[in-house]
């Protein structure tokens, strides 16, 4: 089997997307952001009216959810019926509204078959030409893709995952950001919690945590780890 599948999970701020998205550039896979979808699928129930405290219309809204998602690490895409929301899914308000649906558990299954599917198709051709994908989320090593060659989990303090948050959003770590940040990370991570396991390693998932290494660390330690595995 020459195509390789990496599954990462990790909390908000555990540096997973940057992280990911840096090893399938260099291993020439493809890369799949799970959490971007939770995104988008956000993003189109608040486009279309869709009362995110409906759980029977969220779910329909996301199987009925006109989305396409592209896997170049180089410069992956998100698109929602015909619009480019790559920017638009990233504000505060759809991270503070996002858990609506990622603990929605129709839209969950609804969002696992299509990660299923790209994952799928990226071993056995699509983007990558089947040299596989690194897929990053909470429930990907162990309900996406349990059987992924390769099963990372990316931990790291939440003092260390609160300062990259703030930096990212603030540009700085001072009290006040880390403050206006708190509730984006802690508080979400603890509403996903609710529905999927992902600040403990499942059996057979290996764990980096990042606490004290900066993303090149961090890349050459889940690097480290594909290779081990292949
Ligand atoms: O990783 P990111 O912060 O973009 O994820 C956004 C949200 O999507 C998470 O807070 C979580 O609610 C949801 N999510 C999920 N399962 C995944 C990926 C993301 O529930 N596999």
């Amino acid at each position: 089997d020459v195509s390789t599948v990496v599954a990462v999970d990790g909390p908000s701020g555990s540096g997973k997307s940057s992280v990911s998205r840096e090893v399938a550039r260099r291993l020439g896979l493809a890369f799949l952001d799970t959490g971007a979808m939770y995104r988008a699928a956000t993003w189109w129930c608040l486009d279309q009216g869709v009362p995110l405290t409906d759980q029977v219309a969220v779910a329909q809204a996301v199987r009925d959810l006109p989305l396409v998602v592209g896997v170049d690490p180089d410069g992956p895409t998100v698109v929602v019926d015909g619009r480019d929301v790559g920017v638009a899914i990233r504000t505060t308000e759809i991270s503070s509204r996002v858990s609506a649906v990622a603990t929605n558990l129709e839209a969950r299954a609804e969002l696992g078959r299509r990660q299923r599917a790209v994952i799928e198709a990226e071993r056995t051709g699509g983007w990558s030409d089947g040299r596989g994908v690194v897929a990053e989320g909470r429930d990907i090593t162990t309900v996406v893709a349990p059987d992924a060659d390769v099963r990372v989990l990316l931990t790291a303090s939440e003092e260390a995952r609160l300062a990259r948050r703030a930096r990212e959003l603030h540009g700085t770590a001072d009290a006040a950001a880390l403050s206006a940040t708190r509730d984006q990370v802690v508080r979400r991570d603890a509403d996903d919690s609710t529905v999927v396991q992902f600040q403990v390693a499942a059996d057979g998932v290996v764990t980096v945590d990042s606490s004290d290494l900066d993303l090149e660390q961090t890349v050459e330690a889940v690097l480290d780890v594909v290779e081990r595995a292949r």
